[in-house]
């Protein structure tokens, strides 16, 4: 089958924001406890963190992480999770039936993040807390000094204020499950009242106001809409949650499910317009996109799980080839609508549905979405080129006409690179794609690699990384022209350099 992509020099769709390659960290399951924080693992380092996980960390090239939850943020307070460790409470985690020690709170995490040269982005309990909490943590983590929260900070040996850009505004408050779920009434007012005083504290920072947490809940929509109304000023990204999976077992109805993210990015994007444009205003919202992911392989087997133990080990789904292809899809929905896109969470990043896997106190290793994730995070930064993409289509259950071909283009000026990132959805035939660059010369291809060729449901495991790229040699260049085979169901990251 033939496939074509085309990019035109100087068409740019927009500049990438990094935050776009960030992740989530929730104190939940083995994330926390037994994940990054594991004080008797003999790769720790002085404060209890694991040195090996940080170094894959660093390969996903994470610039952002969100933290403290998800579910949780709505039942914590912060201020239990600073201080003397020994004096800090053990407390229910009603969200997640665990026990929470509070051995690791924000300055052992910020020291983390700092180290490794991540941001945090910080949430605020709007479930069981309010106003109030959120004020006195934005002046604890923000303020130089000599107020009562700042000093406090000092007093517990950070000298400087974090310097918090990114804040949320509560976690799914539209959410049943959630710990102090409101209406969107309630929350659209608390969370104005929140922002504006959050922004009293430190005008710098950036607020994330929570969108519908799944697309398909009925109040998809008008959620938006009266939370926006009450916020819209106040605010500068409007978050957007959804996971994807294959229960059904139908691989050409899975790998079409980024049809449906990029379906629910454009609804939510129309709906920001639509109250800018009743508003009257100059301001255009954008989006965080802060929880995305695969989530399904452990969602009726953790109800089995003792609860009301400490890092209880939930949401440690092993992924499969076939997911990393699907994952792969969403990577490229999420740079196709970087426009409005500025931050994205892969949710999450070790051990709870996460690209990093470890063991308690053993080895740490990499699951089948990780070598996506970090190829794109890596070499997708500088700015989206609008990608046409000419290709053969296929209807399945839930779509109808979802191009075999899924191909976004990159242009990073720093490395002086095109880079094309492919999913061929096409369950037995090559794709023999050709790339019309338009007002570009290229001088050499630096890497072309695909994953390919497994089992749809190939697993990695510790000690035997099956899934991860490979060399493909398929690829001829002429100045303007590029020809690539692209193996069926594959994954495909193709470097050039260009001639100036
Ligand atoms: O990421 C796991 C959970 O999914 C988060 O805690 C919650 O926000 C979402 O429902």
């Amino acid at each position: 089958m033939k496939a074509k992509v085309l990019i035109n020099k100087g068409n740019v769709l927009s500049e990438i924001d990094d935050r776009l390659y960030g992740s989530f960290i929730e104190h939940m399951g083995r994330a926390v406890y037994g994940g990054i924080f594991d004080p008797s693992h003999p790769m720790s380092d002085n404060y209890g963190f694991r040195d090996d996980v940080k170094a894959l960390v660093k390969e996903l090239n994470v610039p952002l992480i969100r933290y403290p939850g998800g579910n949780f943020l709505s039942g914590y307070n912060w201020e239990d999770g600073i201080g003397p460790v020994a004096e800090r409470p053990r407390r229910l985690d009603l969200a997640w039936q665990t026990i929470e020690t509070n051995e690791v709170g924000l300055h052992e995490f910020m020291r983390w993040a700092n180290e490794l040269g991540i941001e945090v982005d910080m949430g605020v309990n709007l479930g069981t807390r309010g106003i109030d909490a959120a004020r006195n943590l934005v002046e604890y983590c923000n303020f130089p000094g000599g107020t009562y929260w700042s000093d406090l900070r000092k007093k517990h040996g950070a000298s400087e204020p974090f310097n918090i850009k990114t804040w949320c505004l509560g976690n799914e408050m539209d959410g049943s499950w959630q710990i102090g779920a409101k209406t969107a009434e309630e929350y659209g007012r608390l969370a104005c009242e929140t922002a504006k005083v959050m922004k009293l504290v430190d005008e710098s920072i950036e607020l994330v106001v929570c969108g519908t947490s799944i697309s398909t809940l009925p109040s998809f929509g008008t959620w938006e809409q009266t939370v926006l109304e009450h916020t819209y000023e106040y605010v500068d990204y409007l978050s957007l949650h959804m996971y994807y999976g294959n229960p059904e077992n139908d691989i050409g109805n899975y790998l079409a499910k980024s049809l449906d993210m990029d379906r629910f990015i454009k609804g939510v994007v129309a709906i920001c317009d639509s109250v800018k444009a009743r508003k009257k205003t100059e301001k255009t919202l954008n989006l965080a996109f802060d929880e995305w992911n695969i989530w399904y392989h452990t969602l009726e087997t953790d109800e089995q799980i003792e609860k009301w133990q400490v890092a209880r080990p939930v949401l440690e789904d092993i992924y499969t080839f076939e997911d990393a292809l699907a994952f792969g899809c969403l990577l490229i929905t999420l740079l196709k609508n970087s426009d409005r896109v500025k931050i994205a969470c892969l949710a999450q990043l070790v051990n709870v549905i996460a690209p990093i896997m470890t063991e308690t106190g053993g080895e740490v290793w990499r699951q089948t979405i990780f070598y996506p994730f970090q190829q794109v995070s890596t070499y997708g930064r500088g700015k989206v080129l609008v990608t046409d993409v000419v290709s053969d289509k296929y209807d399945t259950k839930d779509f109808s006409e979802v191009p075999y071909l899924e191909s976004v283009v990159v242009e990073n000026d720093k490395s002086n690179e095109l880079v094309i990132f492919a999913v061929n959805r096409s369950q037995n035939e090559e794709l023999s794609l050709e790339l019309a660059i338009q007002g570009y010369n290229i001088e050499s291809i630096k890497d072309c690699t695909t994953i390919a060729n497994h089992g749809l449901k190939t697993v990695n495991e510790q000690g035997q990384e099956r899934v991860k790229p490979e060399t493909n040699n398929q690829i001829n260049m002429s100045d303007t022209q590029l020809d690539i085979r692209l193996p069926a169901l594959s994954w495909n990251m193709i470097r050039l350099t260009k001639r100036d």
